[in-house]
């Protein structure tokens, strides 16, 4: 093959690699960003699901702080707190949190806790439960998640914070217990840390501060 030839074919190929590795780059790039806005728009309808949007008027997506405590917020991992405010005044909160216990692993959880440390709700963010079975914690597949708002730990007592069949006041579900008994015990133990860091969870910055390790019941 004549150099000219050769050298044409060669720059062609470079020419293509360049093209091929920077629409990888650029389709990379553009579905990061539209999930990062998916996932946002996910996290506000949630909230605005459980705390009602006329009773703040700050953003709780960027009120944000992180706190970890591995026995109460299901993980070792930091969870999100997101703050409603009024008029600069503390409304309500939501957290993440996980029950690490669910019959196929971690199900995690948004949990909306009011000032009073009553619930405003709970929703399922993600999980892998069978469907047909432990996928009834979906506010989309039943009415279950629901029976948690305006709860507390003294609506019932902390001792009554189980299904049913465990003694408490939540139902199970017809052959389902375990996904049932693991969500009932992660909002339980959130109230817990809640009630537990109640005072600097409003701060406003890092609420690191408020991670002073305590004696945790499991
Ligand atoms: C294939 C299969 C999938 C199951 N999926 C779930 C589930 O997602 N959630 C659940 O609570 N139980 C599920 N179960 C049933 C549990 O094994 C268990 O029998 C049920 O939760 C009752 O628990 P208990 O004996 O502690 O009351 C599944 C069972 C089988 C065989």
């Amino acid at each position: 093959m004549p150099l000219k030839k050769m050298l044409l074919s060669a720059s062609l190929l470079g020419l293509f690699a360049v093209l091929g590795t920077s629409l990888v780059a650029f389709t990379y790039e553009s579905t990061r960003e539209r999930i990062a806005q998916n996932e946002r728009d996910t996290l506000v309808h949630s909230l605005s699901a459980l705390i009602p949007p006329e009773h703040y008027d700050n953003d709780p997506v960027t009120d944000s702080t992180a706190v970890t405590d591995a026995a109460l917020l299901g993980s070792p991992l930091p969870q999100q707190v997101y703050r409603a405010r009024k008029n600069g005044q503390p409304v309500a909160l939501a957290l993440t949190a996980i029950a690490p216990d669910g019959y196929s692993g971690d199900i995690n959880l948004l949990i909306a806790i009011n000032l009073d440390g009553s619930l405003a709700g709970v929703r399922i963010t993600a999980h892998r439960e069978t469907p047909g079975l432990g996928d009834k914690i979906e506010a989309a597949r039943s009415g279950w998640v629901h029976g948690f708002a305006g709860r507390s730990l003294r609506d019932p007592l902390p001792e009554k914070w189980k299904v049913k069949k465990d003694g408490g006041v939540f139902d199970q579900f017809t052959g389902a217990t375990v996904t049932p008994r693991a969500v009932v015990k992660a909002v339980r133990n959130a109230l817990g840390y809640y009630q537990q860091h109640r005072d600097t969870l409003f701060d406003s910055g890092d609420a690191t501060a408020a991670q002073q390790e305590a004696p945790h019941g499991g």
